[in-house]
């Protein structure tokens, strides 16, 4: 169908309540299962690529496939750069066509991560894509960076961030971490909520592999339109493989191939089911 951009994608859900799964990808064959699943499921999609990991998928490798599979898409295609931290990536995913970034200034003071989201909005605007903004700190990591402590998001900041810098999309913290759950987290479902009755923005909710399906519904309920999963891919695509060397040694390259697309399918659908994108098109 179409390349389109987060705003578009955000916009297009309005009140019925559902949320779009983020799908990070590492890979063409991620990059197929992922869009092969919501193609059978009628449901939009957003495809993302890390920064931290652009050591595994060099941008100007992995930029172009995921863009042609936009391009090529039966569904809404959102190509998203995740967790952007310097101008020169962001620049780059931007001059690739890239229908969203997101700048990550969640290190950095408030005054600021605002100075820095805004200088990246305008970048962002001249080549019409949309960009997201996080606050307040989503504990682990995307990436090969060493791990940070959550910090639950203001609401007075998450207030003055978006009156400011009018982002497409806000990833605020509230208890999830990146990677895997040792402990069931925390959630913070009422300062969820109090952000989302103080500002207009879409929310995004990192950190999302691991979390129970109600805590995906009370999220989206409370104002999460961006769901981002990054672990819970890599790690159905590692058992898939591993199971299928684990049964024979006589696996052919294309069978682990498939078995890349088919894991990485299984899972994107199985959360667009929970997120309520399917049928939406
Ligand atoms: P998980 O790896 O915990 O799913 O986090 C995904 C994420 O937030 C990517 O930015
Ligand atoms: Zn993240």
């Amino acid at each position: 169908m179409a390349l389109i951009t987060l705003e578009n994608a955000l916009e297009s859900i309005g009140t019925k309540g559902y949320g779009i799964g983020a799908f990070n990808i590492a890979n063409m064959e991620m990059v197929m299962g992922a869009i092969q699943a919501a193609e059978e499921l009628n449901s939009p999609i957003i495809i993302q690529v890390a920064e931290g990991r652009m050591k595994y998928s060099p941008l100007h490798l992995i930029g172009p496939v995921m863009i042609a599979a936009a391009q090529n898409a039966k569904v809404p295609v959102v190509v998203h750069l995740d967790h952007g931290s310097s101008l020169s990536v962001i620049s780059q995913a931007l001059e690739l066509g890239f229908s969203s970034v997101m700048f990550d200034g969640s290190q950095y003071p408030l005054a600021q991560n605002i100075e820095m989201t805004k200088k990246i909005k305008e970048l962002a605007k001249k080549k019409g894509a949309s960009l997201e903004a996080e606050i307040g700190k989503v504990g682990g990591s995307e990436g090969d960076y060493e791990n940070i402590e959550v910090l639950i998001t203001s609401v007075k900041e998450a207030k003055q961030f978006y009156e400011e810098t009018q982002v497409d999309a806000l990833a605020v913290a509230i208890g999830t971490i990146h990677g895997t759950y040792k402990v069931a987290p925390n959630l913070q479902f009422n300062r969820l909520n109090e952000i989302k009755e103080s500002i207009t923005c879409p929310l995004v909710l990192h950190g999302g592999s691991g979390l129970t399906d109600d805590d995906f519904k009370q999220c989206i309920a409370k104002g999460v339109k961006k769901i981002n999963i990054a672990t819970a891919s890599f790690e159905s695509v590692v058992k898939k493989v591993g199971a299928m060397f684990g049964n024979s040694r006589d696996i052919t390259y294309f069978q682990h191939s498939n078995a890349v697309v088919e894991a990485t399918y299984e899972n994107v659908k199985h959360h667009i089911k929970i997120f309520g994108s399917d049928n939406r098109i």
